[in-house]
């Protein structure tokens, strides 16, 4: 089968290769999926510059978490998942997967049934974001009549926030440049933000949880008030973590994203009733892959960038 590679650590034009490896076969508790479509993410272009472990998230020259196609074979003990299946998973994270591959061996209990309203792309490219997106607003405990403050809505984790927020009944304000403020309230931002005009940072009014997804930046001074739960899914300096809780916020976690097939089957009932959507930056083929990846880097994605593997499943 065609499988992406990395020939170590680079820039992607030249260590990015697509070469033949055989078919693997699931083990006890695995299923075989023939791959239409896997996302990519700021996780695998940091993974193929470096070729090191980040923490727990474990390096693989073979890439890929996210996927979606179509069950070919399980392994023993395998009795949820048959031939046929429609299916989606985040594979394996934070331990490598493989899934840039036309067949991929993933866990029974990371898949979940790929919603019938997403098209293989969509389910492809959503996993890791969608999931991430689900824990962080889990762990800020966001509930209905709440408001909320996405920093950074219009990229792969933020788009999926601002709608999972929104169908969990909470009031949502989120920002990103001008451009994008039209797609942000088509995704259910009641309030939106440029997040280069200081005046407007400054006025948004307390916010209940504040969701950041943008590298070292804080919510306005304004946005935060006493009991605030902060979320961050990227790194934050020591110097400005102490600074949100000079401001009286409340507990400030930083989280690493799960592979958690229970949770992905409830995205999809959301998806089944049209309450989110995954937007599409750009579609790329297997042999694109350098390029998919160029585009990840550029830091200007809308929504989410998939590499469509197979169009025919
Ligand atoms: N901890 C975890 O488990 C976890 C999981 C997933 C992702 N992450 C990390 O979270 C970050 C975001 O991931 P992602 O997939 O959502 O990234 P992404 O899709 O690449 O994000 C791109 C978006 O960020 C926006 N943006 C850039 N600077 C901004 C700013 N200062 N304020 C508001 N928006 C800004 C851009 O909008 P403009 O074009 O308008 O600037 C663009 O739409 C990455 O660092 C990723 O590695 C962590």
């Amino acid at each position: 089968m065609r499988s992406a590679k990395y020939s170590g650590a680079g820039a992607a034009a030249e260590v990015v290769s697509v070469i033949d490896t055989e078919i693997p076969s699931p083990g006890p508790g695995e299923v075989l999926v023939r791959v239409g479509a896997a996302g990519l993410n700021p996780v695998d272009v940091k993974i193929r510059a470096a070729a090191v472990d980040f923490g727990p998230i474990i390096y693989t020259d073979l890439p890929g978490w996210d996927v979606a196609g179509v069950v070919s074979d399980v392994g023993p003990g395998v009795d949820e998942w048959a031939e046929g299946d429609r299916v989606f998973a985040l594979a394996a994270f934070p331990a490598a997967a493989h899934t840039l591959a036309e067949y991929a061996v993933v866990a029974a209990g990371d898949l979940a049934a790929s919603p019938s309203t997403w098209s293989t792309a969509q389910a492809g490219a959503a996993p890791l974001a969608a999931l991430t997106a689900w824990q962080a607003l889990e762990t800020a405990g966001v509930r209905s009549g709440q408001r909320v403050l996405v920093l950074g809505g219009a990229g792969g984790v933020g788009h999926l926030a601002i709608q999972l927020a929104a169908a969990r009944g909470a009031e949502v304000v989120a920002t990103a440049s001008p451009a994008k403020h039209e797609l942000l309230r088509s995704w259910g931002a009641s309030e939106t933000v440029d997040y280069r005009d200081e005046a407007a940072l400054a006025a948004i009014a307390p916010v209940d949880a504040v969701i950041i997804t943008v590298d070292d930046t804080l919510p306005p001074r304004g946005a935060v008030a006493a009991g605030t739960s902060v979320v961050t899914i990227t790194g934050l300096t020591d110097e400005r973590r102490a600074e949100l809780a000079s401001w009286g916020a409340g507990p400030v976690e930083r989280i690493l994203v799960s592979a958690n097939g229970g949770q992905l089957a409830e995205i999809a009932a959301l998806a089944e009733s049209e309450a989110v959507t995954v937007h599409l930056d750009s579609e790329f083929g297997l042999d694109e892959l350098a390029a998919a990846q160029e585009r990840v880097e550029s830091g200007r994605v809308t929504g989410k960038v998939v590499v469509v593997v197979d169009p025919r499943v």
